[in-house]
């Protein structure tokens, strides 16, 4: 499964659930947290099992439950069980236990947990590999951590993280590639500021994310745009190949006046096979 884009839209939105079926994210998430309040939960449920019953074509579509814990969890699985979501998020998830708590109450469906968001959760990053099996990524996210300790900010005023997120980005990045799953890269909140957006998807791709979630239309082509090799990119990595297939036998290469030797032929072929990687 190709996961470029991962488009949030609010489990009580039906009409925009509808509208970002014809938009070319590689999986919506329909929200059933943060972005539906306490009164709306009730019928934001039963919208979503709706939505999921009738769209047939298309994009995945995950679900976003409320946290284990939260009291809410049991009503969300009830009615969207039967309605066979291609995924759960699991936000304010703890490691591999609370991702084991959650299978085994949605067998085989698949979970991707927001794994940042508590202070315990990032003494857990590293546990998910015990639990590979039950996941399809790792994502993280900088919005719900700075206010569980009080902090009042996790970016600075130019947007880049404060140190403390920024680490959190990297243990996020290595605990997915640990666990051999995606890398999701957490959302980019000014969704106006395309620009802005299309350099900081680059970078994430860049340190070895595999795609991001989004949280508006406008985002998902450049976000797709930026997890898509350039043909600039393809050209070079088929160059790479070439290179080695030229000369059997030898496992480091003069290439144009720069030393390439095995991890860039394992890199040349990752890009390649990333081309050749269909949408779901
Ligand atoms: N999914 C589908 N359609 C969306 C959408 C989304 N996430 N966000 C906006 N749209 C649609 C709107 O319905 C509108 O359609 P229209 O032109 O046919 O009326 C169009 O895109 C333009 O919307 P715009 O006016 O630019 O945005 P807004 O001010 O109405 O909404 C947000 C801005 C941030 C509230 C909205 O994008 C949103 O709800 N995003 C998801 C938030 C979320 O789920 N957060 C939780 C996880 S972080
Ligand atoms: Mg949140």
């Amino acid at each position: 499964m190709r996961l470029r884009s991962l488009l949030f839209v609010p489990g009580d939105r039906p009409d925009r659930m509808e509208k970002a079926l014809g938009l070319d994210a590689d999986a919506l998430i329909l929200d059933l947290e943060d972005a539906v309040s306490m009164e709306a939960k009730p019928a934001a449920r039963e919208m979503t099992a709706t939505f999921l019953r009738s769209a047939k074509r298309g994009p995945k579509l995950f679900v976003r439950i409320n946290p284990l814990g939260s009291g809410l969890t049991d009503d969300d699985l009830e009615a969207v069980l039967d309605a066979k979501p291609d995924a759960f998020i699991l936000p304010k998830a703890e490691g591999a236990a609370s991702v084991e708590a959650l299978a085994e109450r949605a067998p085989g469906i698949p979970i991707l947990p927001i794994a940042t968001e508590t202070p315990a959760a990032i003494f857990e990053l590293g546990s998910y590999r015990g639990v590979s099996h039950l996941i399809l990524g790792l994502t993280w996210g900088a919005e719900d951590l700075p206010a569980a300790i009080g902090a009042t900010r996790s970016r600075e005023e130019d947007g880049r993280y404060t140190p403390p997120y920024e680490m959190l980005r990297t243990l996020t990045l290595f605990g997915a590639h640990a666990a051999g799953v995606e890398a999701i890269e957490t959302i980019y909140p000014a969704f106006r500021d395309l620009d802005g957006l299309a350099a900081y998807a680059r970078r994430a791709r860049q340190d070895g994310f595999t795609g991001m979630m989004a949280i508006h239309p406008a985002q998902v082509p450049v976000i797709n745009a930026a997890f898509t090799p350039t043909v600039e990119e393809l050209a070079q990595a088929q160059a790479i190949v070439d290179a080695f297939a030229a000369n059997p036998g030898q496992g480091v290469l003069n290439f144009g006046g720069r030393m390439i030797d095995t991890p860039h032929l394992k890199q040349a072929r990752r890009v390649l096979g990333l081309a050749e990687k269909p949408s779901p």
